[in-house]
């Protein structure tokens, strides 16, 4: 009896190539023109897949082309302070990518003598670049060849191989880390890297994906089997966190308290008003109630106004913030550590997280009380 273990491989073999051929011929004419694209200035290429992680491209744009500007090389943005380049960053979110982006700019200054890595592993050392960025890198900038692994490609290839090996476990990840690295076009990486994650994004989308227009369509598992719904599947449920933000904008004619947050927790580095959280929002009552509040300010105090309800949808946590506009009549006498005291214009200097900056943007939205 012959055995079907040659059969199944050379099966598997041809799927691959199959699949190869028609992602580079899609590739060739479904350009999509990127300021990033055939860039092979590592420093820009890295910027750029910082900037795109988590992000979508039309979002991404305008920041890769201010940062661009005002940091030209790594040592420029190495030499800048840190506030000027989370302020640069404002309105992208994710801010650690911002934190480690500016860390290891200083470690290349520092320890590369300003030249950056060019070998995979010395790349995947960097501060905030994992296997996904250092794939890109490598590929883009180096031509190496290094398949890049992201959402974008869990999902194209488990529909289109129909894996139903959940893509969030250590086994998944083995899986598609194998089959993408053994699909790569090997003599084109950077085109190859290229062309699997425009096709996520504009083709195998997550919702709805347009399968009629598909040229990989015939040969895609998942088409055939009904399961483009189903396909990448996740073992697990992430749980969302609520939590309930209560900001006091302390008003002292035209003097506000800030302070940065230095805490290990969200929005490291980003500046905010001083916060008091409890477990469920808290109306004028309660708020005057708290122990917290009482410490920090006399029972004079005047709670002016409280806005609507503000809130921010983080990865793993719901931000729900109330904020309280509160006049006093003279100064603070011993405000925590910390805090600084600055006028409302010197608000625009200082880099806020999302839901402050939708605050300040939009004040008229307040609750009758
Ligand atoms: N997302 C992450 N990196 C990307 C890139 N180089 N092009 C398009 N989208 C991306």
């Amino acid at each position: 009896m012959t055995s079907v273990v040659p059969f199944f491989f050379g099966y598997f073999w041809k799927m691959t190539n199959i699949f190869t051929k028609k992602l580079l011929a899609w590739f060739k004419k479904n350009h999509r023109p990127m300021p990033w694209k055939g860039e092979k200035n590592p420093y820009l290429v890295w910027l750029s897949e910082i900037i795109l992680q988590q992000t979508r491209v039309a979002q991404g744009l305008p920041y890769f082309e201010k940062f661009k500007a005002a940091y030209p090389t790594i040592t420029h943005l190495a030499n800048a302070p840190e506030d000027e380049v989370l302020k640069l960053w404002e309105g992208l979110g994710y801010y650690s990518r911002a934190r480690n982006l500016h860390f290891t700019a200083k470690d290349i200054r520092d320890n590369y003598a300003g030249v950056f890595p060019t070998q995979y592993e010395d790349i995947l050392k960097l501060k905030g670049v994992g296997t996904y960025t250092a794939a890109a890198i490598a590929s883009f900038a180096y031509d190496l060849p290094y398949a890049v692994l992201d959402g974008n490609v869990f999902r194209v290839l488990s529909r289109y191989f129909g894996i139903k090996e959940p893509i969030d476990t250590t086994t998944g990840k083995k899986v598609f880390t194998k089959l993408s690295q053994e699909l790569l076009a090997k003599k084109r990486p950077a085109d190859h890297n290229q062309a699997i994650m425009d096709f996520g994004a504009t083709q195998c989308v997550p919702a709805n994906p347009n399968c009629k227009v598909c040229p990989l369509v015939k040969t895609c598992v998942a088409h055939k089997d009904d399961l483009i719904r189903q396909l990448p599947i996740k073992s697990k449920k992430m749980k969302k966190r609520s939590r309930f933000f209560h900001y006091l904008i302390i008003n002292h004619e035209n003097q506000v308290w800030i302070r940065k947050r230095v805490e290990k927790d969200i929005w490291q580095g980003l500046y905010e008003f001083p916060l008091l959280e409890t477990d469920k929002l808290l109306d004028r009552k309660q708020l005057e109630r708290n122990a917290d509040y009482q410490q920090l300010l006399s029972p004079a105090s005047m709670i002016n106004r409280i806005s609507a309800p503000f809130s921010q949808q983080l990865t793993h946590q719901k931000i729900n913030a109330l904020f309280f506009e509160i006049n006093i009549e003279k100064p603070l006498k011993n405000p925590p550590e910390g805090w600084i005291n600055i006028s409302r214009e010197a608000l625009e200097i200082y880099a806020f997280p999302r839901v402050i900056d939708l605050y300040l943007q939009d004040k008229s939205l307040y609750l009758n009380f």
